[in-house]
């Protein structure tokens, strides 16, 4: 059988975690033998990588593919594939007669594209999503798709296990399991040798990594000091922590090494008892703000973002204001604002009603997106006056005499340019700032 050799464009939706997974997709590819491009247009098999997690993701997806479907009807060589969440979930769906993709791939499967890749070229469309308990796709050096050169993501861990009520996420990725270190620590050392400055350590719940051998048993804790011990000049930042398990060994270690990013991103969910319980949280308000509590004692100046869904099933008036004073409380310096979205499959679509209106839950998101504004602004402003270390990620794109990087904190800071490469580090002090930018002036 002769070599084939393709050209393919991957398009990618959803979370960071689907993003790395590109990159891992586009490394089994290239090792295949075929070209990665960044444009549909230069493609012969278009892949798009999708997200389940709402209604409205999967809906942008369907959109897409309906574009390249037609793409194909002008251009029949051309082949298309799902991969990822959507696939796991849909694959009947996907292969109707109205879609019909090529190939369907779930995101255990990766490492059989190239074999799919032959049927596909003989005319056979192909399907594989089995999941599996041990993939974490170690030794893979993934390529990096439109990256800036300075900040790359590293995927430690996949699956989750947390089955919270509204989640699809551990039926579209399986069983949680955690990476070898040492292919991590290598990874993150290869990056930084390569010029890379900043790296985000990626999982679901990234709190709950544990790499069990007789003589060598690793933690988070453990595994972030070992990839923050590479160099002083490698920021290292991490996402998602779970609240259940957000340790006070971490804050430690997060104190130890000021690479370690000041930034944690910890989902809340909701503010309310109630809701929280109803959702399958695993933990309470008053947990929940002990571990904010803990955060700002072990280290003050570190910012936090968290994950807010408005409307979940039965939420009253008073669990919503739950959420909000819980918000105030903690002042967020960012959060991401869902409106809740069933998911076919979830404990909570079999056992909850979605009786919130949508009009309710679209006036709920937004008292909670006008109250986030709000917090994020006064943030902001409380850091005028002060200097931050900025690590340059490029020019502005409003004007090329300015350069814009970010925080330890993870805020954007906007700068007058210092003709410095991208991946060096200024010292900034902040002058004046919009509800998303800070702005400053390099200190020499
Ligand atoms: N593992 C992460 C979250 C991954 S999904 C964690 O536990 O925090 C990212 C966010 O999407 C979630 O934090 C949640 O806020 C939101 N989300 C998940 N399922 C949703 C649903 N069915 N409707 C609305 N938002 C949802
Ligand atoms: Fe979904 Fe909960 Fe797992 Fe996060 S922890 S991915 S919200 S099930
Ligand atoms: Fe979406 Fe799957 Fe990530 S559902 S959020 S792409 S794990």
């Amino acid at each position: 059988m002769s070599k084939l050799i393709k050209k393919i464009y991957i398009e990618t939706y959803g979370c960071q975690m689907n993003f790395s997974d590109s990159e891992i997709v586009g490394s089994i590819l290239q090792k295949a033998g075929h070209e990665i491009v960044l444009s549909e247009k230069e493609a012969d098999i278009i892949f798009v990588n999708t997200c389940s997690i709402r209604d409205n993701a999967e809906q942008r997806v369907f959109k897409r593919l309906r574009e390249f479907r037609s793409l194909r009807r002008k251009n029949n060589t051309i082949k298309l594939g799902v991969l990822g969440c959507m696939a796991e979930r849909l694959k009947e769906v996907l292969t109707e007669q109205n879609i019909a993709v090529d190939l369907v791939a779930g995101p255990d499967s990766y490492r059989s594209l190239p074999d799919m890749l032959y049927q596909v070229e003989a005319g056979i469309k192909t399907v594989n999503v089995l999941l599996s308990e041990e993939e974490t796709y170690e030794e893979i050096d993934p390529v990096r798709l439109g990256s800036n050169g300075v900040s790359a993501f590293i995927s430690i861990m996949r699956g989750c296990e947390n089955f919270c009520a509204y989640c699809v996420v551990p039926y579209t990725r399986g069983k949680e399991r955690s990476r070898n270190p040492e292919t991590i620590v290598n990874e993150a050392k290869n990056l930084f040798e390569k010029g890379y400055r900043e790296i985000t350590l990626l999982g679901q719940n990234v709190n709950s990594y544990a790499w069990n051998e007789p003589q060598n048993s690793i933690n988070f804790s453990r595994l972030i000091e070992l990839v923050a011990q590479i160099s002083p000049l490698l920021r290292v930042r991490f996402a998602t922590s779970h609240p259940k398990d957000l340790s006070n060994n971490l804050l430690e270690v997060i104190c130890k090494y000021p690479n370690i990013c000041r930034s944690i991103h910890l989902p809340v969910q909701s503010g309310s008892n109630t809701v929280l319980e109803r959702m399958k949280r695993k933990y309470t308000r008053e947990w929940y703000k002990d571990r904010i509590t803990a955060i700002k004692t072990y280290i003050p100046d570190c910012s936090i973002s968290t994950d807010i869904i408005a409307g979940f099933c039965g939420e009253t008036e008073e669990e919503h204001q739950d959420t909000l004073d819980l918000m105030k409380w903690a002042g967020y310096e960012y959060a991401f604002m869902f409106k809740y979205s069933e998911r076919e499959g979830t404990f909570a679509s079999k056992k909850y009603l979605d009786d919130i209106l949508d009009d309710i839950k679209s006036k709920r998101l937004e008292e909670i997106i006008q109250l986030q504004q709000t917090l994020s602004k006064q943030s902001n402003q409380k850091d005028i006056g002060k200097i931050f270390e900025v690590l340059i990620e490029g020019i502005s794109k409003r004007s090329k005499d300015q350069q814009f990087g970010r925080t330890s904190q993870n805020k954007v800071v906007v700068f007058n340019s210092s003709n410095l490469p991208i991946g060096s580090y200024v010292n900034v002090k902040i002058t004046s700032c919009t509800p998303a930018t800070l702005k400053g002036e390099i200190i020499h």
